[in-house]
């Protein structure tokens, strides 16, 4: 039975993370280790949380005696470390508490794993971080595994500070690693403050669509179920102390995206055509925003034989109807602390 640490499974990209694992690997025993933030939700592992080979355990990664204990206890052959403050408009908010979580809780695993790990023969650590470390592209070109690293955002340049000390960890003490820098996620259990998931549900309850700015600012977006399965490609096959970069090929302006989903939420509602998108309100924009990310994935796809798998009209489509469908989890996920997270935000 091989013993695998995923933290922040019970956020957004995590949650698919643990499903796949706990699903496809009956010989794994999968312990998804949480502090339930905002942004952690057991509820996204209803279908799995009895399942012989899976355990949650609540831990904050800042603690690092209980990091410790929870290692000690545990012998882990491997981590996957999703475990992150994730939204880049609460990072220029509150940039240390990205620092804390995102700086020291990585280092505080990194830290356990060399701690507890007496030969590192057959482990991995695995770190799974974002494109938004190389910083912002101008009209042209993508990010590689070469392109240098340039954070913009307090959010940025805390997983970037995460990547840099995991390549430490490998180079300083042999630790195995392997990081992936991933593009924009969009899927269910998304919460509601990243773009798709706010604008689904702004639309639903006929609020206002905030775009940033001009609204011409570009992202690559990838289907969550697409970017679960390329982790597991990478974490199964990926050679240790190599980057790995995980995109859709799928840019989109924000306002064309905005567009579309206001397009599709029409007809899914039943509205007239055009009655969502009077909803789009241009406000001021974010500081420092990045101007585009596009994601080069060819290595990946070339040494790991990983694409996406679905269409952005397909993905989205299924991400609205999934939204539409568990209106419960949406009204949970948006009471008590989020209203006022989102009054300081846009109001
Ligand atoms: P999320 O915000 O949805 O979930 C983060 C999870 O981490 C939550 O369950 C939360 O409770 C947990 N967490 C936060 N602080 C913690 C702490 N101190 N100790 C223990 N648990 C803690 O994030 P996400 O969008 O699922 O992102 C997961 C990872 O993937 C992050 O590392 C993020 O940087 C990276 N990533 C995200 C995207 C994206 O588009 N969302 C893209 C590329 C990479
Ligand atoms: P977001 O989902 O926060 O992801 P990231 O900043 O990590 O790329 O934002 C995606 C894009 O949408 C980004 O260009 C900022 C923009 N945006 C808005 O225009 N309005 C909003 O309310 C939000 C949350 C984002």
């Amino acid at each position: 039975m091989k013993k695998i640490l995923v933290t922040g499974g019970a956020g957004f990209i995590g949650s698919h993370v643990v499903r796949r694992f706990v699903k496809n690997y009956p010989t794994y025993h999968i312990t998804n280790l949480d502090a339930l933030t905002y942004a952690g939700n057991l509820e996204n592992l209803k279908d799995i949380e009895d399942y012989a080979n899976y355990t949650f355990a609540k831990a904050d990664i800042t603690d690092y005696p209980a990091i410790l204990k929870i290692f000690k206890q545990a012998n882990f052959d491997a981590v996957i470390h999703l475990a992150a403050e994730s939204h880049v408009d609460r990072s220029i908010n509150d940039p240390m508490a990205f620092v804390r979580t995102n700086v020291l809780g990585t280092v505080n695993l990194l830290q356990a794993a060399r701690e507890t790990w007496a030969s590192f023969e057959g482990k991995r650590f695995y770190h799974v971080s974002t494109d938004e470390v190389y910083g912002s592209l101008g009209e042209n070109g993508l990010f590689t595994e070469e392109t240098p690293y340039d954070p913009n955002s307090p959010y940025s340049a805390s997983k970037a500070s995460s990547d840099h000390f995991v390549r430490a960890y490998g180079e300083t003490y042999g630790l195995p690693y392997l990081i992936s820098n991933c593009s924009n996620n969009y899927g269910p259990n998304h919460f509601p403050e990243k773009l798709i998931p706010l604008f689904i549900n702004n639309i639903i309850e006929n609020k206002p669509l905030p775009v940033y700015g001009d609204g011409n600012y570009t992202r690559d977006w990838l289907y969550v179920i697409d970017h679960a399965a390329a982790i597991d490609q990478a974490f199964h096959k990926g050679k240790n102390g190599e980057t790995y970069n995980i995109g859709g090929f799928n840019e989109w302006k924000n306002i064309d995206l905005v567009n579309l989903l206001c397009q599709l939420m029409d007809e899914k509602l039943g509205r007239e055509a055009g009655d969502s998108a009077k909803l789009i309100t241009f406000v001021k924009d974010r500081p420092g925003h990045d101007l585009r990310y596009a994601i080069d994935a060819t290595k990946i796809k070339h040494q790991l034989g990983w694409e996406p798998s679905v269409t952005f009209e397909e993905g989205l489509s299924s991400t609205i109807d999934w939204y539409l469908n568990n209106q419960e989890w949406l009204t949970r996920v948006t009471s008590g602390a989020y209203q006022t997270y989102y009054k300081e935000q846009y109001e």
